[in-house]
Parts: C-alpha cells; structure tokens; sequence
C-alpha cells in the first residue's frame, strides 16, 4: 500500500523519470569505461606483440625449410579454389576470416599431433590444413568447436557454410560440434586422450580464452602446442608467455599469433630483453593442472 503510494507520488513529481534518466546516463559512462579500458589494454597488447614479433617465414624455415615449401604449395591450392567464394560471403554473410593456416599447417606435418583440438571454424580454414597435413601424416584426428548462433541480421542459416573449404575426403578424421566452447570443450576434453595440438580462434574475450584454455590444460599431452589467433585483442597471451618456463613465440601477419610449445628449439624462443625471471615458484610440469 505505502509503495503503491510513494510510487504514485514519484511519477507526478518527476522523480521516477529523474532516477530512470540517473541509471541510464551510469549505465552509458560504464560502457564508456569499459570501451577505453579495452582499447587501452588492445593498444598495449599490440605493442608488446609486435616488439617481440618473428616474421613466420624466419621462424618456419629456421625449424624445416623443406616442410615450409610444402606448406606454401598447399596453401596457394586451397587459396586458389576457395579464396573467391569465400571472400563473397564474408562481405554478404560476415562469415569469420580465416587463422593463420599456413602456420597451423607446418606444425601439424612438422610434430605430427595425434589429437588436435581448435576452437572457431566458420568456413573452415584451419581445420581444412590441420586437417589436410593429418591425412598427408597418415593419421591423427581433429576435434573443432564451433557456435552456431542465429544471426538474423547477418544471415538466416549460417550453419550451411561451416567447414564449406574443408573437402569431403578429409571428413572421416574430424569431429565437429557445433554448441558452443562452454559446451563442447568439456565433451571434447573428455573423449579426445591427451591434446598435442590445441588452436584457439573462437570467442576473442578475456574470459573467452581463459574458460577454454583452463578447461584444456590439464589434458595437454608432454611438448604439446598451443597457439592463440588475435593476441593482440587483449592481455591474455602476454600473461601466458610470462608464466616461468613456457617457451613461446609471436608470429604471423600483424604480430597477430602466440604459440607456447615446449619443442621449440632453443634457437627460435623468445629472446627478448623483457625474458621473465621466475618469481619463486618452479615451472610446473606440462602435464599438470596449473
Ligand atoms: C575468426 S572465425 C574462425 C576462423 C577459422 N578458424 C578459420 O580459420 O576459418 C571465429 C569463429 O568463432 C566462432 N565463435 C564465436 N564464439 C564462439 C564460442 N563461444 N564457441 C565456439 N565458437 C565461437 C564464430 O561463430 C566464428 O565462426
């Protein structure tokens, strides 16, 4: 009764229209916040990424010039049959662009994974190399998560073009699921053993790529890879390549690549002046949660 009062009271005065009027304005000067803070943390992702950056070819050829050749063939094929149809639909339906393929390519044939997981398809790029350099391995299987979302603005039915580059006879290797990361990680971690390759190009937020790589590090096999697409969007790789005794490298177009792997040799690591001292704490061993 007294509410209904007050509330009658607050509308014929104007306060009520006052408060919605104060909530909105908090509401927009956080979203402001938010915006600056993430264009500042970007700003200075990049930085960093790109002062530390090692041109691919360099850091390819450094580890198996014939394997990089090989991989520059297989990347013009796919790039001749598909780079067209593609760039149609990524301008009519947004489709997601594709992840530095030619690297994911070299590292497949190069350490030859038994279980690769990646995260982020949209038309299949990656998965079509991680895929293509396991059949030429002559085995290995690929485990991909993809959300398909309804985007009725971009297009009523995305789900057609998911995986449209990868070719029918590389399909009997791949298991793709389709709801999600927070879905399907913890379902691929389950049934896919020990993950030697594991490739993140999907939900680019912080929180994004901290769910999946907490759900997938305690499976990692010994010497297993694991790369990052965009680490120049956010913080998150730079703290990952800080942790003590994580070998790493930035990579590829616009220094846009991270890759932590434990084989890599002494003679491409990072060798920055900015090398981090342990702070205490001994690596932890791969195989262990961290
Ligand atoms: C940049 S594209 C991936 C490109 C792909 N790796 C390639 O090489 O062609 C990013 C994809 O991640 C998907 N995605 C976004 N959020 C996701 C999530 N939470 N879980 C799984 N996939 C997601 C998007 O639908 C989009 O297709």
């Amino acid at each position: 009764m007294h509410q209904d009062r007050l509330r009658q009271l607050a509308r014929s005065s104007g306060l009520a229209a006052g408060i919605r009027w104060a909530r909105r304005l908090r509401r927009d000067a956080q979203a402001v916040v938010a915006r600056n803070l993430a264009a500042i943390e970007a700003a200075s992702a990049y930085r960093w990424a790109e002062k530390n950056c090692r041109p691919l070819t360099h850091f390819a050829e450094s580890l198996e010039p014939t394997l990089w050749l090989e991989t520059e063939r297989f990347a013009m094929d796919l790039e001749n049959r598909h780079a067209a149809e593609f760039e149609h639909l990524r301008r009519t339906i947004r489709l997601g662009g594709g992840a530095d393929y030619r690297l994911l390519y070299f590292l497949t044939r190069l350490t030859r994974p038994e279980v690769v997981v990646e995260t982020g398809v949209a038309a299949g790029w990656s998965s079509a190399a991680i895929l293509r350099a396991l059949q030429v391995n002559g085995s290995g299987r690929l485990w991909s998560s993809e959300l398909v979302y309804s985007r009725p603005t971009i297009h009523a039915d995305y789900r057609p073009f998911v995986g449209m580059v990868v070719d029918e006879d590389l399909k009997d290797r791949w298991t793709l699921l389709l709801e999600g990361d927070r879905v399907n990680l913890p379902r691929i971690v389950t049934d896919c053993g020990p993950i030697d390759l594991f490739h993140f190009d999907s939900d680019k937020s912080f929180a994004g790529r901290e769910f999946a790589f907490d759900v997938i590090r305690s499976r990692l096999a010994e010497n297993a890879i694991v790369m990052f697409d965009d680490i120049t969007d956010n913080l998150h790789f730079r703290r990952l390549a800080r942790r003590p005794g994580s070998p790493w490298v930035v990579t590829g177009p616009r220094a846009s690549v991270g890759v932590i792997w434990e084989g890599i040799h002494a003679r491409v690591v990072h060798e920055s002046a900015e090398s981090v001292k342990p702070r205490g704490r001994r690596p932890t061993p791969r195989t262990q949660p961290r």
